[in-house]
């Protein structure tokens, strides 16, 4: 079909602010937060203005409900090309059989991962919300605790590592009919072939929850759970770069199940806008510059490990293999909650999170923003003297916040 249209001039960037000033303020407020403090949330990043672009296009006021070939409504010629390319790309970047790329969040693929695998009432062996697990992992203000019988393995107290023993352990006991592994504040590799042979001992499926990791995996940083796991949940917004999404990848044996996991059974339209930017996400992730890049993200947080040691922060694990690390800031004289207040203060932005001591807040760190902006392991020392300054002294809170600005004027995610 020949495209007579072109968005040039049609979507001017001040359009908002004519037709909505109070709306475009709030956007370019977030706009001037987003880039004059620092984006530590390890679960965040900025993705590309192709991205962007293709989030704000007219595939937003499509209707899509089905898949490709097979919708229930008219029209979806071109988003049915748009969903086939993300699922081709998908399935190449990480060398899956299958991909669902319709998940509107990570939470919504865990969900169908359940939905296609288990019934009600089912045993699932996941890692303990207090270890590092997520909502979906058995919470009980969330429908994965509520519909299945959830088991909590944990990490060592003093190593901070998965024990797999307890693992097997616990599934020897409970004959789990899924075992879930994935979290969100765990910063070394999984070892997913562990996992898969305590899953084949028992019985179990293998569900991968790697919301976190998949971005890092794409870039050759990370093991792959695809080789070893039934069904891989993920995001695709974090390290990944994309838009705010979910995604499944599986064998073509459950592909079927997944996909009616997804629609009709959890979800109703697919959001083809949502769809097309996570095509373009794969694409930037399938180029060297990405693998460079998640390379990149996981130097620089083992460099800001190392210096939040240095300036005697107890980091977990004592290190990371990822884009995140945790750190106990006790050592400064503060705890996790006050620490994030004052290191909001400064301008640096970050989350609040379990340790292996449950009872203990600590605080969360990632790279993948700060990497996106081009900064190195000499801006992560920096950092983590910025951060240790801020934490020890709250009255030093003024001056860093000056320092941090600077140094996120000097690494524009947006330059331009
Ligand atoms: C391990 C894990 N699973 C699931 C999710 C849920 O993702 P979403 O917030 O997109 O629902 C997250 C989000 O951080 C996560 O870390």
């Amino acid at each position: 079909m020949p495209v007579t249209h072109t968005l040039e001039g049609q979507l001017p960037a001040d359009v908002l602010g004519r037709q909505d000033p109070e709306l475009a303020e709030i956007l370019l407020g977030e706009l001037e937060r987003q880039t004059t403090t620092l984006q530590l949330i390890a679960a965040e990043n900025f993705t590309s203005p192709a991205v962007l672009a293709a989030l704000g296009s007219p595939l937003a006021n499509k209707y899509a409900e089905g898949y490709p070939g097979a919708r229930h409504h008219g029209g979806c010629e071109l988003v049915d090309v748009a969903e086939r390319v993300a699922m081709e790309r998908a399935k190449a970047l990480f060398g899956a059989d299958h991909a669902n790329v319709q998940s509107h969040s990570g939470s919504s693929a865990v969900l169908a991962a359940y939905a296609a695998l288990l019934r009600p009432g089912d045993t699932v062996l996941a890692m303990g919300l207090p270890h590092g697990g997520h909502l979906t992992h058995g919470s009980p203000a969330n429908f994965s605790g509520r519909w299945f019988d959830f088991v909590g393995y944990g990490v060592d107290p003093e190593s901070g590592l998965i024990d797999h023993e307890q693992v097997r352990a616990l599934a020897r006991t409970h004959r789990p009919k899924a075992i879930v592994c994935g979290s969100i504040s765990y910063p070394r590799h999984i070892d997913y072939a562990a996992f898969r042979e305590v899953a084949d001992e028992v019985g179990a499926y293998l569900i991968a929850d790697a919301a976190h990791p998949i971005g890092l995996v794409a870039g050759g940083a990370a093991p792959s759970p695809v080789p070893y796991a039934d069904v891989v949940c993920a995001t695709t917004h974090k390290v990944l770069r994309g838009p705010r999404g979910g995604m499944l990848l599986c064998g073509s044996d459950l592909a079927e199940r997944v996909d009616r996991a997804v629609f009709p059974f959890t979800q109703g339209g697919a959001q083809m806008h949502t769809i097309a930017a996570k095509a373009v996400a794969f694409g930037e992730a399938a180029t060297p510059a990405f693998t460079a890049y998640a390379h990149q993200v996981v130097a620089n947080a083992r460099a800001l490990a190392r210096s939040l040691a240095a300036e005697g922060l107890t980091v977990t694990t004592g290190g990371t293999d990822t884009h995140l690390l945790t750190v106990d800031p006790a050592p400064l004289g503060v705890e996790g909650r006050t620490a994030r207040g004052r290191l909001a203060a400064a301008g640096m932005v970050l989350d609040t999170c379990a340790l292996p001591h449950p009872d203990v807040r600590g605080l969360r760190l990632g790279t993948a923003a700060v990497t996106t902006q081009g900064m190195g392991e000499a801006e992560m020392t920096r950092i983590a003297a910025l951060f240790a300054a801020a934490l020890r002294d709250e009255a030093a809170g003024r001056r860093v916040r000056e320092e941090v600005r600077d140094l996120t004027g000097r690494f524009p995610p947006y330059p331009g």
